[in-house]
């Protein structure tokens, strides 16, 4: 007896970033996987749901086409998309509960009418917080994590971070030719949200002379005083990366405009501009300021985000073969893992100062095995 097709779909929601499409071509191609139907005795279809949470409200089950929210997917389709960056689906930045709009029940109805057995949902921690509500009113949720923020708890890694650690590198490399030349002062901004995960790894990998992060406020006297001991040390230019969310000690974040998204996220920007221009006045070097902005999040996924793309993809059509619905597949201690959307809905994963932040120095750790919490040689634990 013919065994019968479930129906899987599949969105993107939230910033775009790399990784996405490769994490939609492994989700196609392991749910049609004939060779994988024997030995789970099921069988499935994919559709791909447009501009995230969006093509829910829109979705038209009279014409499974672009048009109308939907696309059917199959392994044909997503075969080359692995290569290319942001999100051959689209997304948005809606989000089905928002207060002033909630259209939540919509997007219920529409799941029922398009007869999902499971929705995988690849988004940062807005997308995943609407995919955890829905998880709660019954709907059979699978998440991803993706955030070039790399700000989701319970998982040490989320789509898009790698290449966007790629971008920050590779211009700074630009960056400090013409620094050199001309002995300026670059301060770059990055993204990041409220935590500095993006600004410190990013910071770590180009070798930035000065970190700032949103998890430790910083003083100006401080940054101009490291400047001044730098030139006075003989170095000829600075790299200075500072993370949107970074405030000056006694202030709040810099924003681009008041407001918040459908998420309730605020648009930061500005902070890196607002340092340069406090260095050029308190030490009367030249200082230019840069901002990164979605060049980070542009560009072909990097091999490390098409490997982990692949493997989220897969591992999430295992939690839908398996029907353990409400969780987010994750990387944790080195292998892929999953756990419940509950434990990462409404927190954040931010820079642990004490470990991984010098606060004298405004950069990354100079001591690993000797970091408060490590064993010593004697495997007593360091205060
Ligand atoms: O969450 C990802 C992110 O790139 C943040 O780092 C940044 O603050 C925000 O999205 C920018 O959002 P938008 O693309 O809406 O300008």
């Amino acid at each position: 007896m013919a065994m019968k097709k479930s129906r899987i779909g599949v969105l993107t929601g939230g910033g775009d970033c790399a990784g996405l499409n490769p994490a939609l071509k492994w989700v196609v191609k392991t749910a049609m996987d004939e060779p994988l139907e024997a030995g789970r005795a099921a069988r499935y279809d994919v559709i791909g749901i447009h501009d995230g949470w969006k093509g829910l409200i829109n979705a038209d089950i009279s014409s499974p086409d672009t048009q109308g929210g939907i696309t059917p997917l199959n392994p044909a389709v997503v075969r080359t998309w692995d290569r290319y960056g942001g999100t051959m689906l689209g997304t948005s930045r809606l989000s089905p509960f928002d207060p002033e709009n909630d259209c939540s029940a919509t997007v219920m109805e529409n799941i029922e009418r398009l007869g999902l057995e499971a929705v995988i949902v690849i988004g940062g921690d807005g997308t995943l917080a609407a995919a955890t509500r829905l998880a709660r009113a019954g709907v059979n949720i699978v998440g991803i994590p993706k955030t070039i923020d790399k700000d989701l708890p319970e998982t040490d890694y989320t789509l898009g971070f790698e290449t966007a650690l790629n971008v920050i590198t590779e211009e700074v490399d630009r960056l400090r030719t013409t620094a050199g030349s001309h002995k300026r002062i670059f301060v770059v901004e990055t993204m990041g949200r409220l935590a500095g995960w993006l600004a410190l790894e990013g910071g770590e990998s180009c070798g930035a002379y000065i970190i700032l992060i949103p998890e430790h406020d910083f003083t100006m006297k401080r940054v101009n005083d490291l400047v001044m001991e730098g030139r006075r040390a003989g170095t000829r230019y600075e790299i200075i990366v500072v993370a949107e969310g970074a405030k000056i000690k006694g202030t709040s974040e810099v924003v681009k405009k008041a407001g918040m998204d459908s998420f309730g996220n605020k648009a930061l920007g500005g902070i890196g501009e607002v340092v340069a221009r406090k260095i050029a006045r308190g030490t009367g070097l030249e200082t230019r300021s840069i901002t990164l902005s979605h060049l980070q999040r542009g560009g072909a996924p990097c091999a490390y985000d098409r490997r982990m793309g692949r493997y989220f993809g897969i591992a999430a059509v295992d939690l839908v073969v398996r029907k353990q619905y409400g969780d987010m597949v994750c990387f944790r201690n080195g292998r892929i893992d999953h756990c419940p959307l509950e434990n990462i809905y409404g927190r954040l994963s931010r820079v642990d100062v004490a470990t991984r932040y010098d606060t004298e120095r405004y950069n990354g750790r100079r001591t690993i095995l000797n970091a408060p919490g490590r064993p010593d040689a004697a495997g007593r634990r360091r205060p």
